[in-house]
């Protein structure tokens, strides 16, 4: 698989990202996203990833036992072929007060040791939310790459006052981890141009709608219940939403079943050509899928150019979606971005 840079750093990344929230070590979150994965199927799950060429893995502190579980099954012999990302927020609870300096500090502490490595080669700032000032997370940052225990720092969920706020403070992050699938295209307006202006790459997660663009869920009911948090779905779709927003299942599933029959006339699988879309939009580097088995890794390594008709067609049967939730820059919950 080809390399890609991430400008500002020294960084060649695989345009697929394995996406590791799925890797909890058996145990299910409360928000219910994920079914239970041993350790065993994370560790083929991550053979399957690496023999395929991948060597860009994303995890976070926030997503259960997945630091650990990639503690386990990373061979020390071969972390310098892997560019590892990890994030600071949500480790102290869910509920907890937002991180100061101390805070990042002991937050790289515990992940190193997790993660039985000394280096993360990309650390970004989950939401913005997590900040208790950012003019002191941006040293704190800055510091932690003076000890080499950060290679590169990036933000995720960073809408554009909040981005901008950020590089007002002195922050230089390469990336900006995002929300963004033919689902969820809130980010083009705004926060893509000032992202290409400042050139800040955009590393898109969630690329498959958490499994609805590859074409397999009918209808809203088929989609498991922690996947209907979103605002996509009502909510009173699940007693797990935090939006209080009437959702978009109509359009969603409309917006869907196009997409599926141009793909079936174009003879490209669903979940290929929603990668390779992504692929093909300015600023997107590398593109964070998760997988529930190596099968998936396979299915989601394959790329394709799609052809002018094809996107545009993709355009139109999404823009009705699009216009619902222009510039939101939080699926899962209202006031957490801007
Ligand atoms: N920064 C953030 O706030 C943030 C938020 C969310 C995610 N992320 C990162 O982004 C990664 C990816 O996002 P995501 O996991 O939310 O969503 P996703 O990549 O869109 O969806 C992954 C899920 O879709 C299904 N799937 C994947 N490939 C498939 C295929 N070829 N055919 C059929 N089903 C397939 C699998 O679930 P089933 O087989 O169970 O259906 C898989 O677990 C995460 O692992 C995480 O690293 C970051």
């Amino acid at each position: 698989m080809q390399r890609v840079n991430l400008p500002g750093s020294d960084l060649n990344v695989s345009p697929i990202c394995l996406g590791t929230w799925q890797f909890n070590g058996g145990q299910v979150g409360g928000d219910k996203t994920w079914g239970a994965m041993s350790v065993e199927e994370s560790k083929k799950i991550w053979d399957k990833a690496l023999e395929t060429g991948i060597n860009f893995i994303d995890t976070a502190e926030a997503y259960l036992n997945s630091h650990s579980v990639l503690g386990q099954i990373m061979d020390p012999s071969k972390r310098r072929d892997i560019v590892l990302a990890s994030k600071v927020g949500n480790g102290k609870g869910a509920n907890s007060a937002p991180y100061t300096a101390e805070d990042i500090d002991q937050a790289v502490t515990t992940s190193l040791e997790k993660l039985k490595t000394d280096y993360i080669d990309l650390y970004q700032v989950h939401w913005p939310t997590i900040m208790a000032d950012v003019n002191e997370t941006v040293a704190e940052l800055k510091r932690q790459q003076a000890k080499g225990r950060i290679r590169y720092y990036g933000v995720c969920n960073f809408g554009p006052n909040d981005l901008r706020g950020f590089l007002e403070a002195g922050g230089q992050p390469i990336s900006n981890q995002v929300c963004y699938n033919l689902l969820w295209r809130s980010i083009e307006e705004e926060l893509l141009p000032l992202c290409q202006e400042k050139g800040i790459s955009l590393l898109p997660y969630s690329p498959l709608q958490q499994g609805l663009l590859t074409g397999k869920f009918q209808m809203p009911s088929d989609v498991p219940e922690g996947r209907r948090r979103g605002k996509l779905f009502h909510k009173d779709s699940t007693p797990l939403a935090r939006h209080g927003h009437d959702g978009a299942e109509k359009e969603v599933f409309q917006a869907i079943s196009e997409i599926r029959e141009v793909c079936a006339k174009a003879n490209i699988p669903m979940a290929t050509a929603s990668l390779s879309w992504l692929l093909q939009q300015p600023c997107v580097k590398s593109v964070i899928v998760g997988a529930s088995n190596p099968q998936q890794v396979v299915e989601n390594c394959q790329r394709v150019t799609l052809p002018e008709d094809v996107v545009q067609k993709f355009s139109a049967a999404t823009d009705p979606v699009k216009v619902i939730f222009k510039g939101d820059m939080d699926q899962w919950a209202y006031g957490r971005s801007s």
